[in-house]
Parts: structure tokens; sequence; C-alpha cells
């Protein structure tokens, strides 16, 4: 299968910390791709890098097999690379109809009172109705409860039509009704044939989802394979038991 992602050596320090060592794992094109590791272990640092946020000190970053020279979060969004973030990112004092009209390349005018097309205006409420969050698309972001916030990034993260999405720990402080609605969505945006790197933490949500699962401890990549393997290898058992 071609990779949609090549990650070649990738190594990011901060003073004396390594928190990514020396990575290099690909992602296949149409995969749902889980990545775990203890706190710590470089997870987040690694999307930093891959999405243009941080840069990485070497290594190599490959989209659909061209080496992007120097990633960039704007150009990357372009490119159909999106993400979430650890903790959600959206605008507390905008509505959700606005939260998800900035995700779109017009839809800042929104926020001026001036009309945007009828197709994005279309494109918005079909997002708050995938979502279930079409009650409440003219209520502030700031209304919503933490699970709901997290569903309204996902539908944000969604606007610009990504065909690679990285998702920093969707499901994390989210009650067990809100993590099955997001997992659904996940596996809804996999099956529309979105490439997906997943951070998550409970590999039993992981095993319902991925076919394989990449593993860091401390920054470098100790396992790879299908989440049932993974889960029984003595090194990952090592780095979770050790940490
Ligand atoms: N901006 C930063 N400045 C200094 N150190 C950092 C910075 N970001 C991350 N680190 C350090 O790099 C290492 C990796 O952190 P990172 O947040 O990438 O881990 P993680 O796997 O995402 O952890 P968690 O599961 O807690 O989210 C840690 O030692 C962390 O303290
Ligand atoms: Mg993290």
């Amino acid at each position: 299968m071609t990779a949609m992602l090549e990650v070649r050596g990738v190594t990011k320090s901060f003073g004396g910390v390594v928190a990514v060592d020396h990575c290099t794992f690909s992602v296949a094109a149409g995969s749902l791709t889980g990545l775990i590791g203890p706190n710590g272990s470089g997870k987040t640092t690694l999307f930093n890098v891959i999405t243009g946020y941080l840069p990485s000190d070497s290594g190599e970053i490959r989209l659909d097999g061209r080496l992007i020279r120097k990633p960039d979060p704007t150009w990357l969004y372009r490119q159909g690379v999106a993400r979430t973030f650890q903790n959600a990112r959206i605008f507390p004092e905008l509505t959700l109809r606005e939260n998800l009209a900035l995700a779109i390349p017009a839809g800042w005018r929104m926020l001026l009172n001036i009309a945007i097309s009828r197709a994005d205006r279309e494109r918005i409420d079909e997002a708050l109705e995938i979502f279930g969050l079409s009650p409440l698309a003219d209520h502030r972001a700031g209304e919503l409860s933490y699970g709901q916030s997290r569903l309204l990034e996902f539908a944000t993260t969604l606007m610009g039509r990504p065909r690679l999405v990285l998702l920093d720990e969707p499901t994390a402080g989210v009650n067990p009704i809100m993590i099955e609605i997001l997992e659904n969505h996940i596996r809804r945006l996999h099956e529309t044939g979105v490439t997906v790197l997943l951070v998550e933490h409970r590999l039993e949500i992981l095993m319902r989802l991925c076919e394989t699962v990449i593993v860091l401890d401390q920054g470098a990549l100790i396992a790879e394979g299908p989440p049932e393997r993974v889960r029984r290898d003595p090194k990952v058992l090592d780095a979770y038991l050790g940490a």
C-alpha cells in the first residue's frame, strides 16, 4: 500500500530532553493508525512536528512521497492535513456556527455580518447535523460541555475536507457516552477514505478501531503492529509498567 505519511528519523529535543528520538514509520493511505505511549513519550511533539507547529531538529517528513521541506500548518491544511489538539481549541466567545465558519476559506466574513455563500452555509448546517449540534448552532461555544466542545473541534477539523487527520486524544476526559459518539465519528471518517492517525490511551478503543498501532517510549518507536500483538509485546508492557 502507498504511504500517505512517512516519518523518517525525526528527532526533536527541548534543551536536554529528547522528546522525539529518531522516529521512523509510515502511515498507509486510507488506514486508521493508533499512536500510543506513556505520558511524556513524545506523541504530541511528534504531531506538532508533522503538522508544522514545531520545527524538527533532524529527519524527514513526506506526504504522498513528497518531501515536505519546511512543514507549515497553513500550507499543510491546504494540502489536506488537519489535526485536533490535546485540549480542544475552539473560540468560546463565538457561536458553534461561527467556529465552523472560521475553518472554511471565506468563513471569516460571517464574523463581520457579511453573507457567506449558500454552499458554505449548507456545509456548516450539514456539519452541525452530522455531529448532533444543530440545536446549539447559535449558542456560544463556551456554553458547551467538555465532550461537546471536543465534538465541535472534530467537526471544525473536517471543514477543510482533509485527506489526513491527526487526532490527539480526542476522547480524553470525556464521558462514556461521548466516547462512543466520538469513536463512531472516527470510524465513519475512516470509512469515507480519510487517513487517520489517532493518539489514544485506551487499548480497547484502539483494538476496535485500528489495524496498526505505533508505540512510543521516551521519544523512540518501540513497537508497531496489530493492537492484539502490540499489547502483549514485552517492550510495551515494560514501558507502561516501568513508567
Ligand atoms: N514546549 C516544550 N518545551 C519543553 N519541553 C517540552 C515541550 N513540549 C514537550 N516537552 C517535553 O517533551 C516530552 C514529550 O512530551 P509530549 O507532550 O510530546 O508527550 P506526550 O506523549 O504527548 O504525553 P501525554 O500523554 O502526557 O500527552 C516530555 O518530556 C515533555 O515534558
Ligand atoms: Mg500529548
